[in-house]
Parts: structure tokens; sequence; C-alpha cells
């Protein structure tokens, strides 16, 4: 089997279920790495991670005004050095998210079944050397991850896929379809969403649309940690109007992925706003050319709620 040609697509979709307070992970570590001073970044307070054994403290002297502090500082690491977090013995068996920030933040989630986490720092030859500037270790809700309703995707047809949890993830692209920007301020998981016009293949192959209403979460379905208010109350829509495409067309997103020969999580987050009513949007989903749904009808899987 090609492995380049696997895709894994699992849908998520809102129902009834609405989630006041913000959300409080149960583990949660925030380190603010080379740096002997807490910083506050996205209303969390990162605590100061100065030393370790093997590691040298570096401060940016020079720093753009608008940078934020917790980038100011990094650990520089010259022969392998790790970090262990413990996990609170409830909270195993459950995924983990972390994320490393150096300017590149680099994000991942994995399910944790021990009672301790570690990230090792390991310098790549004689000379090379490895840095952060701030860690983050953080338990996401409960059913973040639904290991039910995902799809393989190849040359070979469509399968069930079970065990979504087992891999670790690592997030390569958070696309806001239709809207804009949201950093961890708009997130409650800290999330950064980018919007899509970038991806688009033919921008005018499809418009904008929004709506001012919040979201009609349904038990069951996805919630606001899976995706915040602001990614489902925008959405790109089929251009109809545009008359030189008449009326057959694909709209088509590129997403270029880093590595050939591994397997993709696609994870599709919708919200029909754009229905006057019930049962009258259908469409195809397509994956590198292979059929990934057919006739997919948001209004059977969202229990017929609009
Ligand atoms: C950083 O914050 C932690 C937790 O709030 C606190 O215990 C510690 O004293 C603070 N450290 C400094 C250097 O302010
Ligand atoms: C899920 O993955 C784990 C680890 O790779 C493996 O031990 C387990 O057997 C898998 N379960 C299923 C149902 O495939
Ligand atoms: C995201 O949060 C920032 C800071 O609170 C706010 O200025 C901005 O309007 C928010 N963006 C959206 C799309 O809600
Ligand atoms: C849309 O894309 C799929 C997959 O590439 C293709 O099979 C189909 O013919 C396209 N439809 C139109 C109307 O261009």
């Amino acid at each position: 089997m090609d492995a380049q040609k696997l895709h894994l697509l699992a849908l998520m979709f809102l129902s009834l279920f609405y989630l006041a307070k913000s959300f409080v992970p149960a583990n949660s570590f925030l380190l603010n790495c080379g740096s002997n001073a807490n910083a506050s970044l996205y209303d969390s307070v990162f605590i100061a991670d100065s030393a370790k054994p093997s590691s040298v403290s570096l401060t940016d002297k020079n720093p753009y005004p608008d940078s934020p502090i917790l980038y100011r500082a990094a650990l520089v690491f010259t022969s392998e050095s790790s970090y262990e977090f413990s996990i609170k013995q409830n909270e195993r068996g459950d995924s983990l998210g972390f994320r490393a920030h150096n300017k590149v933040l680099k994000e991942f989630l994995l399910r944790i079944d021990g009672e301790a986490f570690e990230i090792i720092f390991s310098p790549l030859g004689d000379f090379g050397f490895a840095f952060v500037s701030a860690i983050e270790v953080f338990s996401p809700p409960k059913d973040f991850i639904i290991d039910d309703g995902a799809r393989l995707i190849n040359g070979n047809g469509i399968e069930s896929y079970k065990n979504l949890t087992s891999p670790v993830l690592e997030t390569v692209h958070r696309v806001n379809v239709g809207g804009l920007k949201l950093t961890p301020f708009n997130d409650s998981l800290w999330r950064t969403w980018i919007p899509d016009d970038g991806f688009l293949v033919l921008e005018s192959a499809a418009k904008k649309a929004s709506t001012s209403h919040v979201p009609n979460y349904q038990n069951g379905g996805a919630a606001r940690e899976i995706a915040p208010d602001n990614v489902y109350i925008t959405a790109r829509e089929m251009n109809r109007d545009n008359s030189m495409l008449n009326g057959i067309f694909n709209v088509t997103w590129d997403f270029p992925v880093g590595s050939l020969g591994a397997p993709y999580l696609v994870r599709l987050h919708l919200c029909d706003i754009v229905s006057p009513a019930l049962n009258q949007l259908y469409f195809n989903v397509y994956i590198n050319d292979f059929s990934a749904y057919t006739d997919l009808d948001l209004s059977l899987l969202t229990v017929h709620v609009l």
C-alpha cells in the first residue's frame, strides 16, 4: 500500500452541548525556557526555567519591540537533555498535547498511558545544538479526539479506521475556513488558526459566508473545545454566481505537507450556516482525487437540527 496516499478523515459536527465555563486542563505545565523570570502570554503564566544540565541560557539583547517576552530567551542544549512531567493518575490513558515554542511552534498530540511524560532534546551531529523558548504540556478535554467514524482513504477505497489516538499526531495546518486568523486569545485551548485564503486553488470558486448566531452545539457532536465559535460562524460556500465555471466545479484547497510517506489526518469541521432549510445541501468530498464522502448530507449528520 502506498502510504503517501493514506488519509484519515474525521468529521466533527455540532449539537446543543453548551460549555459556558472556560476549559481548565487537568494537567498543565507552562515553562519559560532560558529565563529566570515568569512570563505572561495569553493570560497564562509561563514559569521561569533558567537552568538545566548541559544547557546555556540565551537572551535576545535586541528583541523586536512587539515580540512576546516568552520568545526573548531560550535554553540551548549542546548534548542530550530532557524534561519529565508527571501525569495525574486519573488522566493516564488520555490524550496529552504539547507545544514547543522556538519562533516556530511545534505541536503534538499523543496518548499517555504511563505516569510520566518525557521530552528529549537531542542535538544532531558533533556541533549541533537544540534550543527551545517555551514548552506547554496540557491535557485536552476528554473526547477531544473521538475514535469513531474516521475513514482511511487510499487507492483501494474507503475503510473505517480505529485507534486514532494511538499514533503521535503533529499539527501541520490548522485553518479557519472563510474566517479571520484566530490567536490563542480566541481559543480556550490556546490554538492558532490561520485563514484559508492562501490554500484555495481558485479563490473565485468560493465565497465567504458568515453568521452572527452562536453555534448550536449538540450532545455527542463538536464542543467549543473541539473548535471555538469563531471557526463555526464562518465558512466558504461554492460561488454559484461565477458564470465562467458553469455551475459545475469543485472548491479545492492545496495543503503543502512535509514528509512523503506519512499518513495524514484531515479533520473537517462542518457547521451548516448557509442552508435556508433542512436537507437541501449535499456535496462530495475528495481527498487527493480519492472520493471520501459522496452526497454528504449535513442535515442527517446533525440529527436534523439547523
Ligand atoms: C513564578 O510563578 C510561580 C507560580 O505562580 C511562583 O511560585 C514563583 O515564585 C514565580 N517565580 C518568580 C521568579 O516570580
Ligand atoms: C491500537 O494501537 C495500539 C498501539 O499501537 C495497539 O497496541 C492496539 O492493539 C491497537 N488497537 C486496535 C483496536 O487496533
Ligand atoms: C481575538 O482576540 C483578540 C484579543 O482579545 C480580539 O482583539 C480579536 O477581535 C479576536 N478575534 C476574533 C476573530 O474574535
Ligand atoms: C472534482 O474533483 C474530483 C476529484 O479530483 C473529480 O473526480 C471530479 O470530476 C471533479 N468535479 C468537477 C465538477 O470538476
